[in-house]
């Protein structure tokens, strides 16, 4: 997985949540530097995940508040995939516990990666025209 650098081309034109994605980058780029670091320890992984989990949860509820705001049209097919996302970090969390650290940290990796560049470049821009009209830049 290649170090990711937030570039303009990621953003969605909403402050606020440009912001949060690029919080989600540092995290996922802690994983990139625990791999080429070699540093590969449950509690450290355990943390990540927790990370994963707290800041994407907080993240994901900023998007979902203005959904029921603006009544967007798309909202229950990106809510189900932010609860596919709440499911699959539980499942790393489970394996990790199971001690397969290096094993849940490279899965984790390849998952996230293109989790997130994915669902910003594709999912996330689809609200982008919804939040304009309703004036939130
Ligand atoms: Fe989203």
């Amino acid at each position: 997985m290649p170090i990711i650098k937030w570039e303009e081309n990621f953003s969605v034109g909403v402050k606020e949540i440009d912001d949060q994605h690029k919080r989600i980058i540092e995290i996922l780029n802690r994983i990139y530097k625990m791999i080429s670091d070699n540093q590969i320890e449950n509690s450290a992984v355990e943390q990540i995940l927790k990370d994963l989990h707290e800041y994407a949860d907080t993240h994901f509820s900023t998007e979902e508040i203005y959904f029921r705001e603006f009544d967007y049209d798309k909202a229950d097919s990106h809510i189900e995939a932010h609860d596919d996302y709440r499911r699959r970090v539980e499942e790393f969390r489970v394996k990790n516990k199971a001690g397969l650290a290096k094993e849940t940290l490279y899965e984790l990796s390849d998952f996230m990666n293109g989790w997130w560049v994915w669902h910003i470049n594709n999912t996330d821009k689809e609200y982008t025209e919804c939040f304009h009209r309703h004036g939130l830049y």
